[in-house]
């Protein structure tokens, strides 16, 4: 059995959480209400997410509060995050895992679909934390941790447009670990390697996919969602006090 640890000051933590709703996010979420966490998240997709909040209430200290938003817009993310804070309290844990690897030709991309891109897959990111970091402020601190991945480290082909908005956001994650650090406030990339969501088994995981991976991680377990939730436990915790502006990487030894 899977045994997970427990961060006590986590416990009735206000937490936000982009993208909650499947994959890595949902992993997220359930770990958080599992530390008695107040979880808020958003999410386009509105049916997992109503399934995942109906899933975790029943034996929730807190059930985790799902506000439906398109992160691309901005004004509909700031009044998510107030929401999420008037309900929850102010938020002092901040994860921007929200993002779309969408597989795109480098001959044919447009630059409105770059646009695109760059509005679900960096933007936000910013955006949220400056919706929260004056609430980190008054608490006396807090953690944002911001989702790269190790795609761009290994050179993956086929999403040029994801693999630089993944790269920038070591950039964001250093900067404002400086501008926010004097607050207290810690902030941190966590690097998934290849986790096995339901969305990733379903489109890439081939017998081949499967083969190569075994050949390039260190560890023959596969990465699952809950393996990328426990790193994000820890560095949401004081466990993780003296951390920031740091990469953590989660990939079973693949990117080197
Ligand atoms: N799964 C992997 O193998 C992997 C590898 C490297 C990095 N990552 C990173 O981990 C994070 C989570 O990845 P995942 O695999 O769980 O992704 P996913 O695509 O399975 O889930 C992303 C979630 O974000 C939501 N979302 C997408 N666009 C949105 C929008 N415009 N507004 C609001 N919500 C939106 C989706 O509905 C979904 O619930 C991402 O930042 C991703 O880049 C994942």
């Amino acid at each position: 059995m899977r045994r997970i640890a427990i961060y006590p000051d986590l416990a009735g933590k206000s937490v936000f959480i982009t993208g909650g709703g499947s994959g890595i996010g949902a992993a997220l979420v359930e770990a958080f209400v599992a530390q008695g966490s107040r979880v808020g998240f958003v999410d386009i997709a509105e049916a997992p997410s109503r399934a995942l909040v109906e899933r975790l209430s029943e034996r929730a200290d807190h059930a985790p509060l799902f506000i439906p938003c398109d992160i691309r817009d901005i004004a509909a993310l700031r009044r998510a995050v107030a929401e999420a804070a008037e309900r929850n309290g102010e938020i002092g844990a901040l994860l921007n895992n929200a993002a779309n690897d969408q597989r795109h030709d480098p001959d044919t991309v447009t630059p409105e679909y770059w646009d695109d891109r760059m509005a679900i897959n960096q933007r936000p990111m910013f955006f949220a934390a400056q919706a929260i970091w004056p609430m980190m402020r008054r608490l006396g601190g807090g953690s944002i941790v911001n989702f790269g991945s190790v795609s761009w480290r290994v050179a993956q082909g086929g999403m040029p447009a994801y693999t630089m908005a993944k790269a920038s956001v070591h950039g964001l994650t250093r900067g404002l670990a400086r501008d926010l650090g004097p607050s207290n406030i810690r902030v941190n990339t966590l690097l998934p390697g290849w986790v096995m969501t339901e969305r990733q088994v379903e489109l890439w995981l081939t017998p081949e996919a499967e083969a190569q991976l075994r050949k390039d991680q260190c560890l023959p377990d596969k990465v699952m969602p809950g393996d990328i939730a426990d790193m994000a436990l820890f560095l949401c915790s004081d466990s993780s006090a003296r951390c920031t502006a740091q990469e953590f990487i989660v990939d079973g030894g693949w990117a080197h």
